[in-house]
């Protein structure tokens, strides 16, 4: 196996929002463009990850799903900037490009995207993939790293403890 996979059950939706802080603690720490596909059907928990990530960046206010709005930017402390995309309702590569994705992606930003596989040319391209799935009452999850970003981040996610 090339790529780094780190599973693990989920029992509910707090430790969705703590797999999630986790990683953007990490990427905080190592605030490169970072492209993260966060694939699972209808209701797998990837906006759930989503507000995990973004709480732990300081963003308290409302997230939800940005269906029809395609994408919502949050900026965060330090010059960051969180792009939360959901290309449900796109058809390929030409909408996402409108979208401004390629734009987003860049230093200082994270683009966190639900449904990539709508455009199987970028979603080749994310650093890492979130993939979340029923199990019992809570969720699988599992984490595929696939640059040396993700494999860093993946890394430091799991080494330090959680702050509390
Ligand atoms: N690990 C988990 N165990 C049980 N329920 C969860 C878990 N993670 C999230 N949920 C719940 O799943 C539902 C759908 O979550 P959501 O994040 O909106 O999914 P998606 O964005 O994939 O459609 C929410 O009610 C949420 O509370
Ligand atoms: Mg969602």
């Amino acid at each position: 196996v090339r790529e780094p996979v780190l599973s693990a059950h989920l029992a509910d939706e707090e430790a969705t929002r703590r797999s999630g802080a986790a990683l953007a603690r990490a990427w905080r720490a190592r605030p490169t463009a970072l492209f993260v596909a966060l694939v699972g059907e209808l209701g797998a928990g990837k906006t759930s990850w989503v507000r995990g990530f973004l709480g732990a960046l300081g963003v308290s206010g409302p997230v939800r799903s940005p269906t029809y709005a395609l994408v919502e930017t949050y900026p965060v402390a330090g010059g960051l900037e969180v792009h939360h995309f959901d290309w449900y309702r796109i058809a390929g590569a030409g909408e996402v490009e409108a979208l401004g994705f390629r734009e987003a992606l860049r230093e200082r930003s994270a683009c966190l995207v639900e449904w990539p596989e709508r455009s199987p040319l970028e979603h080749a391209r994310a650093d890492l993939e979130v993939a979340l799935a029923a199990e019992g009452s809570g969720r699988s999850l599992q984490l595929r790293a696939r640059s040396p970003l993700a494999r860093a981040l993946l890394a430091d996610a799991t080494r330090k403890p959680e702050a509390t």
